[in-house]
């Protein structure tokens, strides 16, 4: 096809981005972007806020396996009104990229506390909703376990924004293409997918558990197969553009889930072993889609089955 000014241009619900690189929220923070120039993100996600400031969990919280990371971090952070006080304004005034805001609540009533307040603050151009926590009106489950639930979350935050909102979905539940297709029916203008998988680590010296927690989130390259299949599953049951993740380590990770159908692709454990990751899967996409005449939208869900 005729070549695009800009190949990497993508479209995410309502925002239109110069690049699909962006980054999975908890694995990045503002000091990564020493190592690189920001405009290489297409979007900047940042770490889930709770309406209360969290501590986290106890360590051992981070363990590296033979192939990805478990950890049980616990949502640490410093709470709504540390977030919108102190730390809002520093990503205001350092990002030029869009600011996509991940919170998470308790309960449906409190993420539209958390939205309210930040619908009233500037420099931010949407918000993810982590609906991998326990609802607390619903025996402690997980809100992203049940299809109801997550429509009524999305209709009652959608109602109340004009702004992007993407639902990140947890692979921890029997049918993830049902809870997509909730999101997208409460309102939800993209997806976010996939969170960590449920995994564990144990010492077979002693039995003990490398978390301290025991069971954790597991992610990394490990888990790209499953993100890989999940994002292919969600994308030929929904119209929403997907933002995907789970172990994209290469520019050659990252076009396998463009073609899968995700619009986006985030980077996560990946910053961890590299923090040059996202330079390079920026040029890597970059000149595949200079070198073969090709812009995003000829590989977005063209993947041959
Ligand atoms: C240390 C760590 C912290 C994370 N914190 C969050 C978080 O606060 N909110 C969230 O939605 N996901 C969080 N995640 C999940 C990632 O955003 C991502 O969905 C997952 O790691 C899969 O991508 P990856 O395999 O590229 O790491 C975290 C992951 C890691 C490894």
């Amino acid at each position: 096809m005729e070549h695009a000014v800009n190949p990497l241009q993508t479209r995410l619900g309502k925002l239109t981005l110069h690049n699909p690189v962006t980054v999975a929220s908890g694995t990045f923070d503002l000091e990564n972007l020493e190592f690189f120039k920001q405009e290489l993100l297409g979007a900047f996600v940042c770490k889930t806020i709770t309406r209360e400031a969290k501590v986290g969990n106890p360590p051992p919280r981070l363990f590296e396996t033979e192939a990805g990371l478990i950890n049980s971090i616990g949502l640490q952070n410093p709470g709504l009104d540390a977030f919108i006080a102190v730390n809002l304004p520093i990503l205001r005034s350092h990002l030029t990229v869009p600011l996509i805001v991940s919170f998470s609540g308790n309960s449906i009533a409190e993420f539209g506390e958390i939205l309210q307040r930040l619908e009233a603050e500037e420099g931010i151009a949407g918000y993810e909703l982590n609906v991998s926590c326990p609802n607390v009106e619903n025996e402690g489950i997980a809100f992203g376990v049940h299809p109801e639930t997550v429509q009524c979350l999305c209709e009652s935050v959608a109602k109340r924004t004009n702004r992007e909102l993407t639902v990140k979905l947890s692979p921890n539940v029997t049918d993830i293409a049902t809870i997509a297709k909730a999101a997208e029916n409460g309102g939800a203008t993209s997806l976010s997918l996939i969170n960590t998988i449920w995994g564990m680590a144990i010492d077979w010296r002693n039995g003990n558990s490398m978390i301290k927690k025991g069971i954790g989130g597991y992610s990394g390259i490990g888990i790209k197969p499953l993100a890989l299949a999940l994002t292919y599953k969600v994308a030929n049951t929904v119209k929403l553009p997907i933002i995907a993740m789970g172990g994209i380590y290469s520019w050659q990770d990252a076009l396998e889930f463009l073609w899968a159908g995700a619009s986006m692709i985030a980077l996560g454990s990946a910053n961890f072993i590299d923090p040059l990751v996202v330079p390079k899967v920026h040029e890597g996409l970059h000149q595949y889609m200079i070198e073969n005449k090709l812009s995003l939208q000829d590989v977005v869900g063209k993947c041959v089955v």
